[in-house]
């Protein structure tokens, strides 16, 4: 009897919220977190996109195209073939920015293909390219939805800069940006710069100082997610065709990383999706970065200052003294751990079958 008023009054709290679903609508998908995903496709970009598409926590409102693995062209044509792959023609793709705000583009066909997807032709879109500038379309997008959309922007940041110099007004409007790009350990296209904040410092540092709520999952962290022959195996044992083009990507990245004597791929930009879907991937301390601009050797670093203090250096006569330490406040999260196996889980299980 017992047992029976206990299965009688769960049922009772299942119905309950059911039926608060139904009536309240917008309490029931308060979890599913609005996105906007500006990119510069590219591989790992590619399996990003996919994975957001992919996962019913995310509900992808606008994909921006940004120059930076390849042409702002070639970015849009990859982005709309996928979309299409992915049978979404309802998501606008809209093309930005044509190149960084101060500096030639640096595109990384080297790394990514000649056409930026592993040299895999995917058919021609079905789906037409929005005529909206991507950062009108981010700031239009921002308005209709005050305070619900979360910018994860997966490469140069040119475009997020630009929404918010035209219209500083979304910045308290937008929920959270998650971004993949910067490193405290060191960058990859030389000693201090990571790629992305490396093809458009200026854009970067306008970026990280805008004053909203921003973690950063940079090339460090990322390189703890290495996807390896396992997980290539485990997309190998099912087919579809989002499925199998992503296939063909990790491939093309596993036997580049092989050449280069590493264990696997890291999941840079599909990482940063991984921490929209679910944060707890990541620890991530608040830090104060700044966006090295000048620097002979540093131009495109991620300055991240882990105590969050400065010393307070006065000028006495012909010398500074330190007279004390100056609390600085911390800007962004720092992704610095990753639960890396539960992610590569993650993945693999968004895109098999797909
Ligand atoms: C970042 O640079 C690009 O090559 C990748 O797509 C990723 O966004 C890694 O440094
Ligand atoms: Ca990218």
């Amino acid at each position: 009897m017992e047992l029976f008023g206990y299965i009688a009054a769960h049922f009772a709290v299942i119905a309950l919220i059911i039926f608060a679903c139904a009536i309240f609508d917008a309490s029931c998908q308060a979890a599913v977190r609005k996105i906007i995903f500006d990119t510069d496709p590219g591989t790992d970009d590619a399996m990003a996109l996919m994975l957001a598409l992919n996962s019913p926590e995310l509900d992808v409102r606008a994909i921006t195209v940004v120059p930076g693995n390849v042409t702002a062209e070639q970015g849009l044509e990859n982005a709309l073939r996928m979309v299409s792959l992915a049978n979404r023609c309802d998501i606008p793709v809209a093309g930005g920015a044509r190149h960084p705000l101060f500096q030639k583009l640096v595109t990384a066909e080297f790394w990514h293909g000649k056409n930026g997807l592993a040299n895999i032709e995917l058919p021609r879109s079905k789906c037409k390219a929005d005529p909206r500038f991507g950062p009108d379309l981010i700031i239009e997008l921002v308005h209709a939805s005050p305070h619900e959309i979360t910018l994860v922007p997966v490469g140069p940041l040119t475009n997020i800069a630009l929404a918010v110099e035209k219209d500083p007004s979304i910045v308290p409007l937008i929920k959270e940006v998650i971004l993949m790009g910067g490193s405290i350990k060191g960058g990859n296209v030389n000693a201090a710069a990571e790629a992305n904040i490396y093809n458009d410092p200026e854009a970067a540092q306008i970026v990280f100082q805008a004053g909203w709520p921003l973690t950063m999952v940079g090339l460090d962290v990322g390189d703890k997610t290495l996807l390896g022959r396992k997980q290539l195996g485990q997309l190998a044992s099912t087919h579809g065709p989002v499925n199998d083009f992503i296939y063909g990507v990790a491939k093309f990245l596993v036997e580049l990383s092989e050449k280069f004597g590493d264990g696997g791929t890291p999941m840079y930009d599909p990482l940063a999706v991984g921490v929209a879907i679910d944060s707890t991937l990541v620890t991530a301390p608040a830090m104060h970065v700044d966006v090295e601009t000048r620097g002979e050797f540093t131009r495109g670093e991620t300055v991240a200052n882990r105590r969050n203090e400065v010393e307070r250096n006065v000028l006495r006569g012909d010398r500074y003294i330190i007279e004390g330490v100056d609390k600085v406040q911390p800007n962004a999260k720092v992704g610095v751990e990753v639960q890396a196996d539960r992610f590569l889980q993650l993945f693999v299980s968004r895109i098999q079958g797909k």
